[in-house]
């Protein structure tokens, strides 16, 4: 859900406002308790169990598998005086660059409306603004995804996303479900002002967690279920950049090809010139989610 700002190099933010890796609700930390059991008992299934619960696993991934559009509403939130910064053509662009980077995964979006605010309160998104923002603002159901593309999102970060949960079955909890979407700096658009990051792949990134991806290194350590998906190499420590030659590894004894961190993976914090794709199973997982926690809601 995080993405860390290269505070020093881009010199966008003071130092006072460092920010912490994961503070921003996109960790195991943050998920329900529904959450992290699918995403476990989903984990287990992958690499262990008889041949008949892998047959009956492998059986209900083909289910889970056909073509997926996803409904999408994007709200430019901008400062008075960072308006000029966000043009018209910007959300068609951004759609295109999550269609193309979720296309081999059979998952594309539907723009189905753009809102254009100009608040600096909601532009900031500190935590009762960023609520009152998405109460103001949230378009659909459970199955529509609402990005907020913030000119000057709070808290040291390119962006941030809830994952799934079970809040839309009995829409209980009408202020959990309306903080459900993401928050993206719209700097981070196509052809905007955060150079390295300026290609929309954070929206690309963040839409992973609203998926139910987390991030390749969660768990910062070469030990224990990390991001639970077993064809995501163990990564200890999150990438900055796009550092391939020599190939980062943080965690070296890991066997074969796994020895290099998956710098290339959506679910990482590499530049997005270095992004290429997610793996199989997080394909699997992100088809299984959004069937189980979205789609019909
Ligand atoms: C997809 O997977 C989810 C989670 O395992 C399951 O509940 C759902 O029934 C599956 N959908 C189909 C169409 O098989
Ligand atoms: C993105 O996907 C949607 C849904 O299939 C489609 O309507 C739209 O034309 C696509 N846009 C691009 C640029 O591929
Ligand atoms: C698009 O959003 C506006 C609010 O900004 C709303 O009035 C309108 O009904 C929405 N259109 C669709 C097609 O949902
Ligand atoms: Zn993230």
């Amino acid at each position: 859900m995080i993405k860390l700002l290269l505070l020093a190099s881009l010199g966008l933010l003071s130092a006072a406002s460092d920010p912490k890796p994961f503070d921003c609700g996109t960790d195991t930390a943050h998920a329900s308790e529904d959450f992290l059991n699918t995403i476990a008992s989903l984990h287990d299934g992958q690499t262990s169990g008889s041949p008949a619960a892998r047959a009956a696993l492998a059986a209900r991934d083909k289910d889970n598998n056909s073509a997926i559009t996803v409904d999408a509403v994007f709200h430019i939130v901008a400062k008075k005086d960072k308006k000029a910064d966000i043009t018209d053509d910007m959300p068609q662009a951004q759609l295109d660059s999550l269609n193309e980077s979720y296309k081999p995964y059979g998952i594309d979006f539907n723009l189905i409306n753009v809102t254009w605010n100009t608040n600096d309160a909601w532009a900031v998104g500190d935590k009762d603004a960023d609520l009152e923002m998405k109460k103001a603002l949230r378009q659909g159901t459970y199955r529509t995804l609402n990005i907020y593309f913030q000119t000057d999102l709070s808290g040291g970060v390119l962006g941030r996303c809830t994952l799934p949960s079970p809040i839309a079955n009995g829409k209980s909890d009408p202020t959990v479900y309306a903080n459900d979407g993401c928050n993206v700096n719209a700097n981070t658009m196509p052809d905007g002002a955060m150079e390295g990051y300026n290609a929309g792949k954070t929206a690309v990134h963040e839409t992973g967690h609203w998926l139910g991806l987390l991030h390749t290194f969660e768990g910062n350590s070469c030990d224990g279920p990390g991001d639970f998906i077993d064809d995501t190499p163990q990564e200890a420590q999150a990438t900055d950049g796009c550092p391939d030659a020599p190939p980062k590894q943080s965690c070296p004894e890991q066997k074969g090809a796994d020895k290099n961190d998956p710098i290339h993976n959506f679910m990482d914090y590499s530049i997005d010139s270095c992004y290429e794709g997610f793996t199989a199973l997080q394909h699997d997982r992100m088809h299984h989610m959004y069937n189980m926690y979205r789609d019909g809601n």
